[in-house]
């Protein structure tokens, strides 16, 4: 399975979770890891290039830190440049039928604030839902996220063993991710 990690921090030097997930992440050669920020840093994003990669993945997992309640900003201009009508959706297309999508996120706030009645009142797979229904528009198959719940206040040795849990789990077959 090939499997392509775009990771879109736009602070990665200031980050301890998400490169500590990266980290984690380069001692598996099996795995393609892109960070946008660095590829892009007049964010514009070459099409034909991204298009070109999608095509030769089976899996692509986008990697962010959760900011106001979605994703960093070049990452939404990367949907909306790459994911085009008549390639990603509409007549002819169907470019990405059979692809699976996966989120990998990093939050702040604790798992319970993520909850019905609790301090963000929805959980986070209803907080993704527009990126959910993107991917599924385009024909993808949208995997269960794998999220790092307060990493803010986590050990490096708590995100060391959290990023172990995240390769493991971005490499699974789908069957075991679904339930
Ligand atoms: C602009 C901004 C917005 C944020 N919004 C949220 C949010 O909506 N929910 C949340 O739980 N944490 C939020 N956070 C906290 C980040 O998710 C957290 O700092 C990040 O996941 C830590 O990862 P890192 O060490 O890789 O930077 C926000 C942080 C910033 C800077």
């Amino acid at each position: 399975m090939n499997i392509m990690v775009i990771a879109a921090h736009p602070a990665l030097h200031q980050s301890r979770a998400n490169k500590a997930l990266i980290q984690e992440l380069n001692k598996h050669a099996d795995i393609h890891i892109r960070d946008l920020y660095l590829e892009y840093p007049t964010w514009q994003i070459n099409v034909e290039k991204e298009q070109r990669m999608l095509l030769q993945c089976d899996r692509i997992v986008f990697q962010f830190p959760f900011y106001w309640y979605s994703c960093p900003p070049l990452l939404k201009k990367w949907f909306d440049d790459v994911l085009t009508f008549g390639w990603a959706f509409g007549p002819g297309g169907e470019n990405l039928l059979g692809k699976e999508f996966m989120i990998a996120t990093t939050t702040g706030g604790t798992e319970p604030c993520y909850r019905s009645g609790g301090e963000n009142m929805y959980t986070i797979s209803e907080l993704l839902r527009p990126i959910e229904r993107t991917l599924t528009k385009c024909n993808g198959t949208f995997l269960p996220a794998f999220v790092a719940y307060s990493v803010t206040q986590a050990t490096d040795a708590e995100l060391a063993h959290v990023a172990e849990k995240y390769a493991e789990i971005i490499k699974a077959p789908r069957e075991s991710l679904i339930h």
